[in-house]
């Protein structure tokens, strides 16, 4: 049973059957983690922002995490039936209210405003997903993007005018990937209404540059700090790549992805403006770019911190470690974990409630209404931040009544201190029950 009204940021929501909150979300909306000096997310931010001056794009860092589902979805494009609105992903005050699930759903609102040439938004974004190291279901968004404006340029020529301004921006050396030619014919199509070839790889050129001039900032300090913990410490250079991506305000898309240990990694997304988004902010003159990146990753990154959960501690050992970097950061460091607790994993194996469908066809064809996704808000909501991970171990269909069952194994470790067996006990007992309660299933 849900309230019929929750209070947010000083704010009265109506709920209805769409409300999907649970309290420990709820009151994460207050944390701010990017407005708190000396938070390793807030230090990300600021060197980032660093890389974008301050005249040209106006910083906004305050807005509320309440939007509606036109400013998160509609406004940008997304089609009616984009599993993103489902309520399996994304958090719902009610049918027309949610938590913003990206930064960009204030897109519209600021090319609205027209008060800069470029912008910079961090805010907190919310997202149902898996529970392990690396997911939260509360992380940090930076999101910015540049205009120009055909009625101002000289000879009304964009493209022109942005390779000017490219032509200003800083070079480096890193090795660069881009395989893929600038346009897609499907997947990434010039928007031909609206932009030459020209004016569209202008925008994408600087748009890159500027991005990889991020990069190369993130990983210098990462590197400085690795050298202070350890002076013999040799990296490999830094190599990025740009692949190829989709998103329903920006065409073409790109991911950009770092090359980090081993591995690549996926940093941000971005493209050039769907123009529509322009034209119904009413700054149709205008063309340019746009990128979202999750701070908290490269947050991660940087610091080497290794568990999400960590940013939400108030644990002096993490904190203190941080001390003075908002105002220098020259003083950054690598965090120094502290001891790691033992952890302690047990199962749960459930059958999925079965809701046969209609009519004499569908014999052995269960119907079952089951999201991953719930079963991790379910322990969430039980176990708070002493769960570290929560993993799939089995899945099985009886052949015969087609009956479907799970087994997860959920991993218990606190960051903070040794959890008793009584205390793991008491919570796998109390998560099995809600998870008969509020999702239906059969324990076996
Ligand atoms: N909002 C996108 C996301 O959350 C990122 C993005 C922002 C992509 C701006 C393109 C332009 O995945």
């Amino acid at each position: 049973t849900s309230p019929s009204s929750i209070e947010l940021s000083g704010r009265t929501y109506k709920t209805d059957e769409w409300f999907n909150v649970p309290s420990n979300v709820a009151n994460a909306t207050s944390r701010k983690l990017h407005l708190q000096k000396d938070h390793p997310i807030a230090i990300t931010r600021q060197i980032i922002e660093s890389k974008f001056p301050e005249a040209t794009y106006k910083t906004y860092n305050t807005f509320d995490p309440v939007v509606s589902t036109f400013e998160n979805f509609d406004s940008l494009g997304f089609p009616e039936d984009h599993p993103g609105r489902a309520k399996s992903d994304t958090y719902y005050i009610n049918k027309e209210t949610l938590l913003r699930t990206h930064t960009s759903a204030h897109e519209l609102e600021i090319f609205k405003a027209n008060a800069s040439d470029g912008y910079l938004i961090s805010a907190d974004v919310y997202r149902r997903d898996e529970v392990d190291r690396t997911h939260y279901p509360v992380f940090h968004q930076m999101e910015g993007a540049r205009v120009w404006d055909r009625t101002k340029v000289p000879n009304g020529d964009i493209a022109a005018a942005v390779w000017a301004d490219l032509d200003k921006l800083p070079k480096h050396d890193i090795q660069v990937e881009d395989p893929n030619p600038p346009f897609h014919p499907e997947r990434n199509p010039l928007q031909s209404e609206h932009h030459s070839p020209a004016e569209a790889e202008a925008i994408a050129a600087h748009l890159k540059r500027s991005l990889e001039l991020v990069v190369v900032e993130i990983f210098s300090r990462a590197k400085a700090a690795a050298v202070k913990a350890d002076p013999n410490f040799v990296d490999e250079p830094l190599k990025v790549r740009w692949v190829e991506a989709y998103f329903p305000f920006t065409s073409p898309s790109w991911e950009l992805e770092v090359y980090y240990n081993g591995d690549w990694l996926e940093c941000l997304g971005c493209g050039v403006s769907k123009q529509n988004i322009l034209i119904n902010a009413g700054v149709g003159s205008q063309a340019g770019w746009a990128f979202g990146l999750g701070l908290d990753r490269i947050a991660m990154l940087l610091f080497q911190i290794p568990d999400i959960r960590l940013f939400w501690s108030q644990d002096e050992r993490f904190l203190s470690q941080f001390a003075g970097v908002s105002g220098d950061l020259g003083r950054l460091k690598r965090f120094v974990p502290f001891s790691k607790y033992p952890a302690c994993y047990k199962d749960v194996s459930f059958w999925l409630r079965t809701s046969s469908a209609a009519g004499g066809n569908t014999r052995g064809a269960n119907v079952h209404d089951f999201h991953e996704n719930d079963v991790m808000e379910v322990v969430r909501s039980v176990a708070g931040d002493v769960v570290e991970d929560v993993r799939l171990v089995d899945e099985f269909t009886h052949p015969r009544t087609g009956r479907r069952s799970m087994c997860y194994r959920i991993n218990y470790r606190s960051l903070e201190r040794t959890l008793t067996n009584d205390e793991t006990n008491g919570l796998h007992d109390e998560i099995t029950k809600a998870l008969v309660e509020r999702l239906g299933v059969e324990i076996r």
